[in-house]
């Protein structure tokens, strides 16, 4: 995609609108990754239309899958379990879908071929090593030996073997990894989830009849067992809805009404953040879809307090900290985020990035490794020039930076802006349709 950058050097007027985001993310990828395992033809709505799920599709389509979409709704042709056909010297990009990468590792289980697994500049930096020493232990190779980023050649193994695995990291992408090697491989595999993480593929696997079970903090998958088709509906994304939620909170006199978001607590932390901060958030309409919970998020404008914020809830929240960093500085008082280590390792230096943001304009930090205090200041007002480079292309990173010049103030440039289709590319027609002014150059 062509670059581009935007200027903003007004803030925003208030507003009151009810807005739609797009489709959720972590689900989109997962509905296209299992039901290319099911057998027969799932349907899907709502699916998330950006740069990350395309590159599933591509990637599935490389492995002949077939994949259509009529009107709204995509099809997804399943032939079961380990049915890809996979073509001497096949490569796959992988583009910048950390989800993708590791996802489709563990679904490669049974496949003796070498496949090569590719991204783009900010996914070839992150960290593999957390999927290549368990999916070892189920019989896979990588190569080269001792590397531990992409591009890597994966082999699977004619003979993979079940499993127990301890998930330490709190990270879904590890945990939904061992998932799929587990449905591949024959008996009887665990992975006990020592820190909680969100819970899609459990959730979505059930939906389709898999044989996964949960019983406490294990999860258990009898292997080989085949599933049927599913039709599926997929809720907003709430990391998407988290930009709208912030813009509402720090804007004078607003109100957002944002419909039909996932609202599954293994992912909606940072409504019981915000919460925690006193902000002025009601849900509404809260359904059971298949097997997600729904609802819709209203927010106004609201007063916010610090937060010493719990680090059990960072896995819940895991891809909202460069937005709440943005709340915690038109917050009152010193707020603390701790037990932030998995998020210099997202698809920038997300901790380090947001903390130079917050210096630039003005905000008093304390950064350590993995946490960081913000000195909050309710009644911030920029005036001068602000440039933000939207490192690696970091989606969030400048989603993030356009909230914070529509709400402080200040004539902000942000480069590579077109980085926010890799999640939301509906992210300025909606904020132009709440009144932000965004001028592309
Ligand atoms: C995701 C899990 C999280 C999250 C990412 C999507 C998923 O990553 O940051 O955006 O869909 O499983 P980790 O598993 O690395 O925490």
């Amino acid at each position: 995609m062509k670059s581009f950058s935007i200027s903003i050097n007004k803030k925003i007027n208030k507003f009151k609108n009810t807005i739609i985001v797009d489709g959720d993310k972590s689900i989109s990828h997962r509905f296209f990754l299992i039901a290319s395992q099911a057998i027969g033809v799932s349907k899907a709505s709502g699916i998330l239309e950006a740069g990350d799920i395309f590159n599933t599709i591509s990637a599935l389509r490389k492995l002949n899958v077939k994949i259509l979409k009529k009107k709204n709704e995509y099809y997804v042709f399943g032939n079961g379990l380990g049915s890809f056909k996979i073509k001497k010297n096949t490569s796959i990009n992988c583009g910048n879908a950390g989800t993708l990468s590791r996802l489709l590792c563990g679904m490669l289980v049974s496949y003796p071929v070498k496949i090569k697994l590719f991204g783009d500049k900010s996914l070839n930096k992150r960290p593999m090593r957390r999927i290549i020493e368990p999916l070892q232990k189920f019989g896979m190779s990588f190569y080269p030996k001792n590397k531990s980023t992409l591009p890597l050649i994966v082999s699977g193994s004619q003979i993979p073997m079940p499993n127990e695995y301890d998930e330490k990291i709190g990270s879904a992408q590890i945990k939904s990894a061992l998932i799929n090697a587990s449905l591949l491989s024959p008996g009887i595999s665990k992975i006990n989830e020592i820190k909680k993480s969100r819970n899609h593929h459990e959730i979505m696997l059930k939906h389709a009849g898999a044989n996964i079970k949960i019983k406490k903090n294990t999860i258990i998958i009898k292997g080989e067992s085949e599933f049927n088709s599913f039709n599926l509906k997929v809720p907003g994304d709430i990391s998407s809805a988290s930009f709208f939620i912030a813009l509402t909170i720090l804007s004078k006199n607003s109100k957002i009404v944002i419909k039909n978001i996932c609202l599954n607590p293994t992912r909606a932390g940072i409504i019981t953040i915000l919460k925690k901060m006193r902000a002025n958030i009601k849900i509404k309409n809260i359904k059971k879809v298949c097997g997600e919970t729904t609802g819709d998020i209203i927010v106004n404008s609201s007063k916010l307090k610090k937060i010493n914020c719990p680090k059990s809830l960072v896995p819940y929240a895991i891809d909202e900290f460069c937005i709440l960093m943005i709340i915690a500085a038109g917050a009152t008082g010193t707020s603390t985020f701790s037990g932030l280590g998995e998020l210099n390792k997202k698809e920038s230096p997300r901790l380090n990035i947001m903390n130079e943001i917050l210096n630039k304009i003005g905000i008093k930090t304390i950064k350590k490794k993995d946490s960081i205090k913000i000195f909050g200041n309710p009644n911030l007002n920029l005036k001068n020039n602000y440039i933000v480079k939207s490192y690696m292309k970091d989606h969030r990173v400048c989603m993030a930076s356009v909230i914070a010049a529509l709400s402080f103030g200040g004539k902000w440039e942000i480069k590579n802006a077109e980085c926010v289709a890799t999640s939301f590319p509906s992210f300025y027609k909606l904020i132009k349709k709440v009144g932000g002014i965004i001028e592309k150059k």
